[in-house]
């Protein structure tokens, strides 16, 4: 996917803080990581991750539900967009939409969302309070090829945290976070130096059997 003179092109969608894509945006600092940030796109706008990507001099593009006549056209609008920077990866980092078939088929099995939770468990926009709700004793993150499920996709990489006794969903969700961005970190760098190849169900990083 990448090569010394051209890093894999990654565009991070995010609707949040953008902890993970700073951790990336970090990550791409040193050239042997392989990889580089060439866009970030969110649902809305005056968001951190946003002022993050301006921050490191990162093309950035929001695209509202709001202010479009249908979610097709919505998705459509996306799509156009994240197309027009030639992605490699397309990387969700928090971003709280679903994407239609359309926009995955744009980008097969090249698309990779990052879940609080230790899948298939607890799916969703709930992920951390849901396990603290359950009262599972560990919990953790996913990173996943994004199907059209939600939360459902072929996995690629896990990291498990255990629950403190005293936790709330803030604090657990703080304590996954960090154990997120360092598999985030990790799988996207494997993935741009070593390719990934997805079968079914099975991922494996490294490229087509020769
Ligand atoms: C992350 O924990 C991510 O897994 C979660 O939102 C947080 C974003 O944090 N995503 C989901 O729950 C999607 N189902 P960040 O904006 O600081 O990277």
């Amino acid at each position: 996917m990448a090569s010394p003179s051209a890093p894999a092109r990654l565009v991070v969608l995010v609707s949040g803080s953008g902890t993970n894509l700073q951790a990336l945006l970090d990550a791409c600092e040193d050239p042997s990581y392989g990889a580089r940030v060439v866009a970030v796109g969110a649902d809305r706008p005056d968001i951190e991750g946003l002022a993050r990507a301006e921050g490191h001099g990162v093309p950035t593009f929001v695209k509202q539900l709001s202010h479009f006549e249908s979610r097709a056209e919505w998705d459509r609008a996306v799509t156009a967009a994240v197309a027009g920077f030639e992605p490699d990866l397309v990387v969700l980092a928090g971003f709280m939409k679903l994407l239609s078939e359309e926009f995955l088929a744009a980008f097969p099995d090249r698309v990779v969302n990052t879940h609080p939770a230790l899948s298939p468990a607890f799916p969703g926009v709930r992920g951390p309070a849901d396990a603290l709700a359950y009262g599972v004793k560990v919990t953790g993150c996913t990173l996943f090829v994004v199907d059209g499920g939600v939360d459902t996709g072929p996995i690629i990489s896990q990291s498990a945290v255990p629950v403190a006794d005293d936790d709330d969903v803030a604090s657990l969700h703080e304590r996954i976070k960090v154990a997120e961005r360092a598999m985030l970190v990790d799988a996207v760098g494997r993935i741009a130096r070593e390719g990934l190849q997805v079968e079914g169900r099975s991922v494996r990083f490294g490229g087509p059997a020769t």
